[in-house]
């Protein structure tokens, strides 16, 4: 179980799945499904036609509502994006940032993830960073490598007093919509070199403080054995998120 002072969090990542009926539908049924853990913090990711409608549903509700993506800039002629003032604008509180389909398909960098960190914790969204490594990499005997420069690319330069919302999401790509988890102790370490790394490109306080997830085939029969290591603090889940009944399972076995 994550420490007393890292809440846990369970994400639901929906990628491109669901209409704004189809996401109001799944929040009204996975209200009363997922009951009331005052220890978990949970957190829907629609996609952007479906933020408003699924924030207005989760009114008077804790469940905080994230988009996948942004810009860093507030306004410009960038067709096609949304800027963090439209998603705070309809009530959105987190941010995913550089997920791993947005690196492989859209051109994300640790360079634009490094920006749009530091725009999300100037306005006061919880950002969500992606990292995690390749097959080839894993292979390789890179996976440390590969998540030292990533998160410290993402750091550099934010200021340790402005970031204590950080959330960071471990997700190894060749997890992610592959039914192949990690196994508990693979995600453990990879988590502790985060941690580690968060330390020396911030501070040993907020390495304490920050919250890393676990995500890829995270499913309700896997969930209570991620989550209960030292230092993993909760789950960003793709696939087994897009139902209320399956999701509500894994929000109650994190808080188990
Ligand atoms: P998955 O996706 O749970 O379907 O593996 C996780 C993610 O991409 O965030």
């Amino acid at each position: 179980m994550s420490s007393p002072t890292r809440k846990t969090l369970i994400a639901a990542n929906w990628k491109m799945y669901k209409t704004p009926a189809e996401s109001v539908s799944f929040t009204r049924a996975f209200i009363p499904l997922a009951g009331r853990h005052p220890n978990v913090e949970v957190v829907l990711c629609p996609s952007p036609t479906s933020l408003a409608a699924v924030v207005e549903a989760a009114a008077n509700n804790p469940i905080r509502v994230a988009a996948q993506d942004m810009h860093w800039l507030d306004q410009g002629a960038y067709t096609g994006e949304t800027s963090p003032l439209m998603l705070k604008a309809i009530g959105v509180t987190h941010v995913l940032i550089g997920h791993s389909e947005r690196r492989q398909y859209f051109n994300e960098t640790d360079t634009t993830v490094n920006l749009k960190l530091k725009s999300a914790l100037a306005h006061g969204l919880v950002p969500i960073v992606c990292v995690g490594e390749h097959l080839a990499q894993r292979e390789a005997n890179q996976t440390a490598d590969v998540l030292k420069l990533q998160v410290s690319v993402a750091l550099e330069g934010i200021d340790p007093a402005a970031a204590h919302p950080l959330v960071i999401a471990y997700e190894p790509v060749w997890a992610i919509g592959t039914g192949r988890t990690a196994t508990p102790e693979i995600a453990d370490e990879a988590h502790k070199i985060i941690r580690a790394q968060i330390a020396q490109s911030l501070s040993s306080q907020l390495a304490a403080s920050t919250r890393i997830l676990y995500g890829g085939s995270v499913k309700p029969d896997n969930a209570a054995s991620l989550c209960c290591l030292d230092d993993i603090d909760g789950a960003l889940v793709g696939g087994a998120s897009l139902d209320p009944t399956s999701f509500a399972q894994i929000v109650a076995n994190s808080a188990a």
